[in-house]
């Protein structure tokens, strides 16, 4: 289970460019649920998700990750959760180009305490879980945005998080590559991941059992 309560986020604070971008908010995502947030541009929606990822601070509030009181972890700790706990994928997908889809999803494994014999094997069975198998060697470079989406999911899910959170997952996708990739996103929260999608596609926010709407800053 995840908690935030009353968090409130400024960038820049006591500059001239200081912006609230979260304000009081709070919200509890139990295990296992599929929940959608969604809001305009600018709402706070990937302020929220990078808190939950533990990739951003605040200002005031407390977020507990399995009980767990943020705030209080040393960087070490911190580290610990991100890499065991949460799956995180970024907007723009952030690979690395050049390198093949199998190098990308073995990065994460780098930084866990994951045997070095065993890293293959377990980035395989990751693009495998997405589908991707067989374009392990491309590079991803050379991958469509869908394909791309599914290297981004299988980097995030490469060290069995409980928790996966993404970023306009299906933003950049044509109408019949998002349904697959969430086919995807639902076959993984059916086998008890729990999943938070940032969405302002309603056709996504549909097939979630729950939506949070954010409105400057603010739940609405
Ligand atoms: N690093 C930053 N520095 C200053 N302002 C930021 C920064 N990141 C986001 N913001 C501002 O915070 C608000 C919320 O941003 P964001 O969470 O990215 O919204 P969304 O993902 O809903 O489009 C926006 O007004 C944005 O301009
Ligand atoms: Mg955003």
């Amino acid at each position: 289970m995840v908690e935030l309560k009353n968090i409130t986020k400024t960038y820049n604070p006591k500059k001239a460019n200081e912006f609230t971008a979260l304000k009081n908010v709070s919200l509890t995502i139990n295990d296992g649920e599929m929940t959608a947030i969604i809001g305009r541009s600018g709402a706070g929606k990937s302020t929220l998700l990078h808190i939950l990822a533990c990739i951003d601070n605040y200002q005031s509030g407390e977020y507990r990750i399995d009980d767990t009181l943020v705030k209080k972890l040393s960087e070490r700790e911190l580290a610990r959760i991100r890499g065991e706990k949460i799956g995180m994928v970024m907007q723009d997908f952030a690979l690395v180009e050049d390198f093949s889809a199998l190098e990308n999803v073995m990065l994460p494994l780098d930084f866990a305490r994951k045997k070095k014999s065993n890293r293959r094997d377990l980035a395989l069975g990751a693009l495998s879980s997405v589908g991707l198998v067989e374009l392990a060697k491309k590079p991803v470079s050379k991958l469509s945005g869908g394909q791309k989406q599914r290297v981004a999911i299988a980097r995030a899910i490469v060290n069995e998080p409980s928790l996966i959170l993404a970023d306009e997952p299906t933003g950049a996708l044509d109408t019949k590559t998002s349904a697959e990739i969430m086919d995807v996103f639902k076959r993984l929260n059916d086998e008890g991941k729990t999943i938070v999608i940032v969405t302002h596609d309603p056709n996504v926010a549909k097939q979630c059992e729950r939506v949070v709407e954010i409105s400057d800053g603010e739940i609405v």
